[in-house]
Order: C-alpha cells, then structure tokens, then sequence
C-alpha cells in the first residue's frame, strides 16, 4: 500500500484517452492541451529501463546543456532495427550525438545508422504542430518518427546512447524475460525463482 502512495505522490496524474487508435504520433498529439507551451518527456511504458540514472533524466540533463530536444538511443542489430527507427547522427561528444533525419521501421536499404530510439524521448511543443497535418506513414498510422524526422530539421536535437539496460515488454518473450530479470533482484521473488530452478534441475 505505502508503495502505491508513494507514486500517488509523486506527481499529479491526469490521463487523456487516445479515442482512435491512429498512432503513437497522434496518441502525443492528443496531450497537447495538458503539456501547453513547455518542454515535455515521452515515455512508451513498454520499454522497461534498469538505470543508475533514470533514462529520463539522461535525456533531461542533455537538453537543457544543449538546448535541444533529446531522444534516448541505443544500438540495436541490423535484424531488430526493423522492428524500431534508425537515425542520421554525427558524433557530437561523449555519448551524444547531433540528430539530422530518421526513418521509422526501415527497411535494409533505408538503414542510416544501428541507432534506434528506445521509447524516452524529450520533446519540444514544436512537435504538435508538425503532427497537427503530418500524414500517415508506416502501418497507416500517425508516426511520431516522422514527426522528429521533421523537428528535427527545424530545431536542435541530440540523440543520447543512454546507460542503462533496456527490456522490451511488447513481446510475449520481452515481457517474460523481464519478469525474470526483475524477480532475481527482488527480495521476495528471488528465493521463489531459485527454488523452482532447483526443482526443475533435478528432474
Ligand atoms: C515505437 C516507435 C519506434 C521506437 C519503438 C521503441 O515503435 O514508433 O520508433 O523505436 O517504439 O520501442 P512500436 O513499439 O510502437 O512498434
């Protein structure tokens, strides 16, 4: 219960509800009353992080030392990129990078780079506008990658290879797996795991 309260806490939660399921550009279109005229994160709830620092926060830290919108970036194989987006970048310094195009879902020859957004994202309202008229792309949605691939002409933006580990929960085995990793760092969990590892190994 004091764990619930703890979030409740945290912050005044406020929900918009996406009434037609035209994308995930559409889904941050329709926030647009709530965020106003500000700088604002974007958080996709499938993609679990385990990181010293929030990702987040990385992604906060960069755009405001650089003045950009900052999206958090990881390399991801020439098999799985297809499942995300990749980006045009050029080595800014450290681990960022400045952003000058990208593509979503690319197919092998449309490949710019092995850097794929991994759902952090921080946002200017610029992009509202962009997504007020932007047509739909991949898969007949509303592509926030498009969007950015927009923004990104016409405002800075750094792409951050952030630290941190990264799980994709939109998968059955995503999700399993990060079930797993979570419940061998828990208190209560991991002695259960442990266990039925031990009753299964002996079978
Ligand atoms: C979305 C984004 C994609 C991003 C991915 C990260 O894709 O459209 O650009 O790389 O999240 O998880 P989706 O998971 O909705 O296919």
């Amino acid at each position: 219960m004091e764990a619930l309260r703890a979030i409740a806490d945290m912050a005044d939660i406020t929900f918009v509800r996406q009434k037609q399921t035209l994308g995930l550009g559409h889904a941050v279109w329709c926030t647009r009353r709530i965020v106003g005229d500000e700088p604002f994160a974007v958080l996709l709830g499938d993609d679990l992080m385990r990181s010293r620092t929030p990702v987040i926060g990385q992604l906060i830290d960069a755009a405001e030392r650089y003045g950009a919108a900052a999206v958090g970036v990881q390399a991801v194989s020439k098999e799985d990129i297809c499942k995300y987006c990749s980006l045009d970048v050029t080595h800014r310094e450290g681990n960022v990078y400045d952003v000058h195009g990208m593509v979503e879902k690319p197919r092998p020859e449309e490949i710019l780079s092995n850097f794929a957004i991994l759902g952090r994202y921080v946002l200017t309202p610029r992009i509202f506008e962009i997504l007020e008229s932007l047509p739909a792309g991949h898969g007949g949605e509303i592509q926030l990658t498009d969007g950015l691939n927009a923004l990104c002409r016409v405002e800075p933006m750094v792409a951050v290879d952030f630290e941190g580990e990264r799980h994709d929960t939109g998968s059955l085995e995503g999700y399993f797996r990060a079930m797993l990793h979570f419940s061998a760092e828990h208190p209560r969990l991991a002695p259960v795991l442990d266990k039925f590892l031990q009753e299964r190994g002996k079978k």
